[in-house]
């Protein structure tokens, strides 16, 4: 592992579902497996609606129901400099990563991937947007970043 700490940003559309809920589930795990002073966390989006704003209420209650505290992130858009302070930087679906290649620079230090990439359990290759359905929706979403999480740290952090 590098010497410096490596930084791991989860990105979304609006950095208020599917993003802060990788980066609280992905951040809980790092944490008791006692790595948190070797891996960083943070999310953000690729739009700008949600700028200072708490996780949707929904992403909050079904994060909560698992241990996973969501209530003091806060929504930012991702910024070109991300691309220099991340190690890693994960896209939830390909729209994301599209709008993140086209702005990543070409002396990027990040490795840009999607998500379930990095699941073992699912054949999904997108986390779905949870946001225009109902509650019931936040919880395959939690399950498939349980999933990649796992991964991501196992792939970071070898067991
Ligand atoms: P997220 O979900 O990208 O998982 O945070 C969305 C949240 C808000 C909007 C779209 C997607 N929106 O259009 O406001």
């Amino acid at each position: 592992m590098a010497s410096h700490p490596t930084r791991v940003l989860f990105v979304c559309l609006g950095n208020i579902c599917r993003s802060p809920s990788a980066e609280g589930v992905f951040a809980t795990m790092v944490d008791k497996a006692g790595l948190g002073a070797r891996i960083q966390t943070d999310s953000a989006g690729t739009a700008d609606y949600h700028i200072g704003k708490s996780p949707d209420a929904r992403a909050i209650a079904a994060a909560a129901r698992r241990g996973v505290d969501l209530s003091v992130l806060r929504g930012r858009q991702v910024d070109v400099e991300d691309f220099y302070q991340f190690d890693y930087i994960i896209a939830m679906d390909h729209s994301n990563m599209e709008d993140l290649e086209a702005i990543a620079p070409s002396d990027a230090s990040a490795q840009l991937h999607l998500f379930l990439e990095f699941a073992k359990n699912t054949d999904a290759v997108e986390v779905p947007d949870p946001y225009y359905g109902g509650d019931a929706g936040f919880e395959p979403v939690l399950d498939m970043i349980e999933d990649a999480s796992r991964g991501l740290l196992n792939e970071i952090a070898p067991s």
